[in-house]
C-alpha cells in the first residue's frame, strides 16, 4: 500500500476509537479564528487533541496546541481544525496536508479554508476578508509530489476550478447580507516563515497575486486531488511586504485579526449553515 495512505489508516484508525462522528464539512482555522470552535456558534460533541492521533504532525510553535473539534453548526456536522501545521514546522508537504486527507476520509464533502495573509493589491486594506479565486504555489513544493495515493485522487489532478464557484458566490452574497465587505482574489503561497521582501511582493503583483501568506493552498491542492468542494477566505491583516514603511510583525498580524474575528465567525457561521444540508 502506497506509504501516505497507510499513514492516513493508521490515523483513521486512531480517530474513531476516539468517536464515529460523521462531518460534512470540513473547516481550516487561520489565525485570529483559532477560538472560532470554543463559541456558542458550535455545538460540540468531541474534542481530539492533535497529540493523541498516532502519526499525526503537530505544530511547533510553543503554545500551539491543536485539536479537532467536532459538532454541529447549526444541523450542519462538522470538524474543525483548530490550528492548523504549517510547512515551515519542518514536515513534508504530505504530511502538511495529511490532516485535509483525513477530514475527507472522515467524511467530510466540503472544505472551507481560512488564514490570515497579507495583502498584495493596492485595493486591499487590513481588516479586508478576500475570497480566494484561485492560488500560485510554485513557490513551494507540491503536496502530490511521491507515489501517488491512488485511493485518493488521480496521478494528474486537474486545476482548473479548484475554489468552488458556487460556493464563492454564495460567501459573496452572506457578506453582502451582513454587510461584510469582501474582495475576490489570488492567494500566493510561500513557504514561510519569515515574511516576504518588497522585491517579492512586488512579483507577486506582476504574477497577478492579491494577497501572500504560508498555508491554505497545499491543503487546497490535497482536497482537490481527493474531489472535495473548496473554498477558502483570507483575512488580509496587514499590507505585504514593501508597501507600508513599516516593518511586518506577528503582532500587527494578530492584532487585526482580532479586530474583525466577529465578523469572520459570522460569515463563517452563515457560510456553513447555508452550504451544509444537515443529512
Ligand atoms: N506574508 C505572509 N504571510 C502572512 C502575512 C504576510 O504579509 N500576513 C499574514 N500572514
Amino acid at each position: 500500500m502506497n506509504d501516505v495512505y497507510k499513514k492516513l489508516e493508521t490515523c483513521l484508525k486512531s480517530v474513531r476509537e476516539k468517536t464515529d462522528f460523521r462531518p460534512e464539512t470540513a473547516l481550516i482555522l487561520g489565525s485570529g479564528l483559532g477560538n472560532y470552535a470554543d463559541e456558542k456558534d458550535v455545538k460540540i460533541e468531541k474534542k481530539i487533541p492533535y497529540h493523541e492521533i498516532e502519526g499525526f504532525p503537530t505544530s511547533t510553535v510553543p503554545g500551539h496546541k491543536g485539536q479537532f473539534v467536532f459538532g454541529y453548526v447549526g444541523d450542519v456536522p462538522v470538524v474543525i481544525m483548530q490550528r492548523r501545521v504549517h510547512y515551515y514546522d519542518g514536515y513534508p508537504m504530505s504530511e502538511e496536508v495529511l490532516p485535509t486527507r483525513l477530514m475527507g476520509m472522515l467524511g467530510a464533502k466540503k472544505l472551507i479554508l481560512t488564514n490570515a495573509a497579507g495583502g498584495v493589491n493596492y485595493d486591499y486594506s487590513p481588516g479586508d476578508f478576500m475570497i480566494i479565486k484561485d492560488h500560485i504555489t510554485q513557490f513551494i513544493p507540491s503536496p502530490l509530489i511521491g507515489a501517488n495515493p491512488d485511493e485518493l485522487g488521480p496521478r494528474f489532478p486537474d486545476m482548473s476550478a479548484v475554489y468552488d464557484k458556487e460556493l464563492r458566490r454564495t460567501i459573496r452574497r452572506i457578506a453582502d447580507n451582513l454587510n461584510i465587505p469582501v474582495q475576490e482574489g489570488v492567494y500566493v503561497q510561500f513557504t514561510g516563515p519569515a515574511y516576504e521582501t518588497p522585491s517579492e511582493i512586488k512579483m507577486c503583483r506582476t504574477l497577478g497575486g492579491d494577497a501572500v501568506g504560508m498555508s491554505t493552498a497545499c491543503e487546497a491542492m490535497a482536497a482537490n486531488h481527493m474531489g472535495m468542494q473548496i473554498c477558502g477566505i483570507s483575512c488580509i491583516t496587514n499590507m505585504a511586504c514593501g508597501m507600508t514603511k513599516t516593518p511586518l510583525s506577528h503582532e500587527e498580524v494578530q492584532k487585526t485579526a482580532d479586530r474583525v474575528a466577529i465578523q469572520f465567525k459570522t460569515l463563517i457561521t452563515a457560510l456553513i449553515k447555508t452550504t451544509g444540508t444537515g443529512e
